[in-house]
């Protein structure tokens, strides 16, 4: 499935909504927020209410291009949207955002990019919220659905979601790269999971 600005933002980001709030409840007033794989922009402009400064980052010009677009209709002051690589932060300094959050979007990287991604999201937050779909997902109808959707994005999105999906989703991926869980909450009927970290200490 091609990914455009304009299919994400027409067919995929209504649906999304609850899942929006949700992951904006954890950003409180005046923190500064680093939205990785940001896509259309469309999780930024839900904490644009309450965080100082977000910055969304993706790394296909044409959703930043979208979110660009979006920022000029919403006349939002507080936002900004750059193209990068999610393994290769180099453009932010350590520790210059409150907050790093990801959305959906975990479970599509080829897991040897789970250690530069989420080291990277170490080194410029303080903490990291990431929602991705819950393992296992329940066998109703957003279960099954999530399913569909997942088999539908193409080959190699679909090979990374099943490794993803089989290495048990982000409650056993994501304490073996120096992330310690301190909360987790599901929601949309129990197909998606949205976990809340901070840095482990070294031992
Ligand atoms: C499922 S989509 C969007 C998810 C978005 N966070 C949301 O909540 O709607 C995943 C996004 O990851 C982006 N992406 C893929 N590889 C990336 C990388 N290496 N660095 C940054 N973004 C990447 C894609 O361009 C796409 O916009």
């Amino acid at each position: 499935m091609v990914e455009t600005g304009w299919f994400y933002g027409s067919a995929i980001d209504p649906i999304l909504k609850l899942m929006r709030k949700k992951l904006a409840a954890h950003i409180s007033a005046n923190e500064t927020v680093i939205d990785i794989a940001c896509g259309t922009g469309a999780q930024v402009f839900e904490m644009a209410g309450k965080a100082k400064r977000i910055v969304g980052v993706d790394l296909a010009d044409s959703m930043i291009e979208y979110a660009k677009k979006q920022k000029l209709k919403r006349n939002t002051t507080n936002t900004e949207f750059v193209v990068a690589d999610a393994t290769d932060l180099s453009l932010f300094s350590e520790n210059e955002f409150d907050v790093a959050t990801m959305s959906l979007a975990l479970h599509q990287f080829n897991p040897i990019l789970y250690n530069p991604i989420l080291d990277e999201m170490k080194r410029v937050a303080k903490r990291i919220v990431i929602v991705d779909y819950a393992v296992p997902l329940p066998s109703n109808y957003i279960g099954v659905s999530s399913k569909i959707i997942e088999f539908m994005a193409g080959r190699e999105h679909n090979r990374n979601f099943r490794k993803f999906y089989k290495a048990g989703g982000l409650t056993s991926i994501l304490p073996q790269f120096g992330l310690q869980i301190t909360k987790e909450q599901l929601f949309a009927k129990g197909a998606f999971l949205l976990v809340v970290c901070s840095k482990a200490q070294p031992d």
